[in-house]
């Protein structure tokens, strides 16, 4: 895992280039080379080579899509949205740029991640690039991650799609796992993966991304700034529907053992201990701490 996080630093830090003029492109590098914990890149390079893909085909796609996390983390950040002071340990970028620029470095972000995939995946066959790009272009638009989030901001507001249950499922496949089935596919995609490969893949990530959004609501209640580097207790002060506000902490807790047993039998079969780490570290954290 360190070896794809210190491929995908190297490159993010390529990528990130600074021009005139400055603010935009400082802003933009400002979020995305902070020190997350690229779940997503990671993902997406073993995707790919769990189906014998070579990983260094799929580095641009993988930096891209971190880049779109960074642009929805910007954007998710702003006091129109949830209003957070702090991102990744550091003030977040609406604080150190402006709102101004922080609202079109997430626009430029979002314009310049398939940019990049593009540029730089120049030995993909077209067919593969297109469905990589078709997959960027629908999760990072309204059909997926912005109507999860338009779905999370409405909840604040007591706005629900016929049951709060269904609505909370809807605002947690789309907002965040959405982005880590994006990852995953595209590993696969670029691996040449067959049809049912890929849709595996879906799956993991849905089950995975309802994993781990469950474990940042529960975070959001029992952690600290200091373990998070944002601001923790905002959920509930808003009044957002997460799962720890609709089912309480302990179900909170036995729904993410159910999910990554579930994520355990699709993933197994493949021996990828990154994987198998990843639900690990979510499973490990979520003892009670108050
Ligand atoms: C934060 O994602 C947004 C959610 C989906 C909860 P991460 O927890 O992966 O954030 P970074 O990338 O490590 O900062
Ligand atoms: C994460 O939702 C989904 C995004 C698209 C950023 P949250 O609002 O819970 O994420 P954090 O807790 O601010 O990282
Ligand atoms: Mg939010
Ligand atoms: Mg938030
Ligand atoms: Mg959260």
């Amino acid at each position: 895992m360190n070896d794809y996080i210190e491929i995908i630093n190297k490159k993010l830090n390529e990528y990130m280039v600074i021009e005139y003029p400055e603010d935009i492109f400082k802003s933009m590098k400002y979020t995305v080379t902070l020190p997350g914990k690229r779940l997503r890149p990671v993902m997406c390079l073993e995707a790919c080579r769990i189906f014998g893909g070579e990983t260094d085909l799929a580095v641009p796609t993988a930096c891209a899509i971190e880049m779109l996390h960074a642009q929805s983390l910007i954007h998710d950040d702003l006091p129109c949205m949830d209003n957070d002071d702090f991102r990744r340990g550091k003030p977040s970028n609406h604080r150190v740029f402006t709102e101004a620029i922080a609202v079109l470095a997430g626009d430029a972000l979002l314009s310049y991640a398939p940019q990049v995939i593009i540029e730089n995946s120049k030995t993909l066959p077209d067919k593969t690039l297109i469905r990589v790009l078709h997959e960027f272009m629908t999760t990072a638009g309204a059909f997926k991650l912005i109507a999860g989030q338009v779905a999370d901001i409405e909840s604040e507001k007591g706005i629900i799609k016929n049951t709060k249950e269904e609505t909370l499922k809807f605002i947690h496949t789309h907002k965040t796992a959405d982005l880590f089935k994006l990852a995953l596919k595209s590993g696969a995609i670029i691996a040449g993966a067959d049809g049912n490969q890929i849709d595996k893949m879906e799956e993991f990530g849905q089950i995975f991304g309802l994993a781990f959004q469950i474990y940042d609501d529960i975070m959001d209640e029992v952690s600290t700034f200091e373990e998070l580097g944002k601001t923790v207790g905002k959920d509930k002060k808003a009044g957002k529907l997460t799962y720890v506000s609709l089912y309480g902490l302990e179900n909170a807790r036995d729904k993410i053992i159910e999910l990554t047993a579930q994520a355990h039998e699709i993933i197994d079969r493949y021996n990828s201990e990154i994987f198998v780490s990843l639900l690990d570290k979510i499973t490990s954290k979520i003892t009670v701490k108050n």
